[in-house]
């Protein structure tokens, strides 16, 4: 029988308590217990970035996380973005520039995009090439992605 451990974390900006197996990841945590599957299991080493979600505003990739160290922290998941039912000015721009292809590896770019945004509000493609490294995208779909990311920021501050 697995170790349990009680941890608190703020998701999505609730904060909750809860009992965790301690070998759990935050992605098993996030999706098995929570039931929030927008966050995407896929290679689970630390590859693809389909996993990812932001823990205290940076990026990371929940498969290589024990829930544990997820102790105290905030985490926002792609749940966490839209607003009653609506989508935030990124997603918004995701759909309109197509960049959702199979969809798969969408939640884990919106994460990463939109930690660069909330760093750098006017990215270069270079800044968003940079800050998307760690997130593949099996499609290829890599132009219309940035093309999203650079239309939402040229929308911020509108
Ligand atoms: Fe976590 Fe691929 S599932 S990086």
């Amino acid at each position: 029988m697995n170790e349990m451990m009680q941890v608190e974390m703020t998701v999505n900006g609730r904060v909750r308590s809860f009992d965790v197996a301690v070998n759990h990841t935050l992605l098993e945590v996030l999706r098995d217990d929570i039931g929030l599957t927008g966050t995407k299991e896929c290679c689970v080493v630390g590859e693809c970035g389909a996993c990812t979600v932001l823990i205290d505003g940076v990026p990371m990739n929940s498969c290589l996380m024990l829930a544990v160290e997820a102790d105290g922290a905030d985490v926002l998941t792609v749940e966490g973005l839209a607003t009653d039912g609506h989508l935030d000015r990124l997603q918004q721009a995701f759909l309109e520039q197509g960049a959702a292809q199979c969809g798969f590896c969408i939640p884990g770019q919106l994460m990463s995009a939109h930690a660069l945004l909330q760093r750098n509000p006017h990215p270069t493609i270079d800044d968003i090439n940079e800050a998307l490294a760690g997130n593949l995208c099996r499609c290829a779909g890599y132009q219309q992605i940035s093309a999203a990311i650079m239309s939402s920021a040229e929308g911020a501050g509108r």
